[in-house]
């Protein structure tokens, strides 16, 4: 957010900046979707929902899991949120007592251990690495697993790394005796591959899902969370009680989206894979070692040891020096340091001036 920031100061003084730091889609909503949102403002839907979301939307959400990964979910196991945000805060709630752990990835989603303490929790992070292709080490996380665990997140396709849990490591994460909180976000937006989810694994899982990334619709605020039945009326009371429903608006976006956007997703998801394709090649043409190209998400994550040792003076500097914004790998834990990430939720246009820029900045400074 402070390179982001950084990048919005700058621009005001008139100098033209590369955003590759963001991690929110450059479309506009599918034509579907916002039609969806027109209609739902004509025929008067602007009134609070049920709170666990409109009995349509659950529905196509458990036709959409059941289309998608062949497994059943029941519409009384669907809560829908404000993004899925919210629901990430819900779950952690109902799982955790003042104290208890939460198992996460170094490097992984900065907002995660945000949420693991707002919630009372401690966050225990488990390193992943390059030479292991990101794949989490299930026995190290096994063997830190105690009387206070009380669950596992797993982000596949991963953000920051792009990279996918292979089918192996999330059947052995399925067997650990905690629930696995299956962070699906970036599911739809893969390459050359599917995305699994944990629920063809196991019912022991949370699984957080939303509509900001594969439907482009991050300013409608809408995600879900599909959860045992058991903790249901929890996340529910929570629900209700912070946050009442969802908004109706989005809501009836969000049925447009999974019933009716698959072309426009399609075609999105083509043009994401040109671009992830020609910044691979460009970062490698500079000297950055990309072993195993990330096949998920938008993002690319690079070793840049090379570089500088410390991430975020360097990205702070590629900023100030090439005009081009990126995220420092340390923003993703300490295990992320010397690495920076790219984001291709940018034009190819601007990708190619942003590597341009970052080029002419490598030579310039010798490295
Ligand atoms: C891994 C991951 N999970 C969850 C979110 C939150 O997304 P939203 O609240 O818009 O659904 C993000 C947003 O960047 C993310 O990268």
């Amino acid at each position: 957010m402070e390179i982001l920031e950084k990048a919005q100061e700058m621009q005001k003084k008139g100098i033209d900046v590369v955003h590759l730091e963001v991690g929110e889609p450059d479309f506009e909503l599918p034509e579907c979707v916002a039609n969806a949102v027109h209609k739902a403002v004509d025929d008067g839907h602007t009134h609070y929902t049920h709170s666990l979301g409109m009995p349509q939307l659950r529905a196509a959400i458990c036709n959409y899991y059941k289309q998608q990964y062949h497994v059943l979910v029941e519409p009384e196991q669907v809560l829908v949120t404000s993004g899925s945000s919210p629901a990430i805060l819900l779950v952690l709630m109902v799982l955790l007592n003042a104290g208890d752990e939460i198992l996460m990835s170094d490097p992984g989603y900065a907002c995660y251990d945000s949420f693991v303490q707002s919630a009372g929790g401690v966050s225990k992070k488990f390193n992943i690495y390059e030479s292991d292709g990101y794949q989490i080490n299930v026995s190290a996380v096994q063997q830190m697993i105690n009387q206070r665990t009380r669950g596992v997140f797993v982000n596949s396709p991963m953000n920051p790394t792009g990279v996918l849990q292979s089918p192996e490591v999330l059947k052995q994460l399925a067997e650990l005796p905690v629930p696995v909180i299956s962070d699906e976000i970036y599911h739809g937006l893969t390459y050359g591959c599917t995305a699994r989810s944990m629920l063809e694994f196991t019912d022991n899982a949370f699984i957080l899902n939303g509509f900001s990334k594969l439907f482009a619709m991050t300013g409608l605020r809408l995600g879900y969370v599909i959860a045992p039945k058991k903790y249901m009326r929890a996340l529910q009371i929570l629900h209700q009680n912070l946050f009442i429903s969802a908004c109706s608006l989005s809501q009836y976006a969000g049925i447009a989206a999974l019933t009716q956007a698959s072309n426009d997703v399609e075609n999105r998801r083509k043009i994401y894979d040109a671009r992830r394709i020609y910044l691979i090649e460009r970062l490698r043409g500079m000297g950055f070692s990309i072993e195993i190209p990330p096949q998920g998400a938008f993002y690319v994550y690079v070793n840049a040891q090379h570089m500088a040792s410390d991430s975020y003076k360097l990205a702070f500097d590629i900023l100030e020096k090439a005009h081009v914004g990126v995220t420092p790998g340390v923003d993703f834990g300490s295990n992320g340091e010397g690495y920076l990430r790219f984001s291709y939720a940018n034009s190819i246009e601007n990708i190619e001036k942003g590597m341009n820029r970052l080029q002419q900045y490598i030579i310039s400074k010798g490295l």
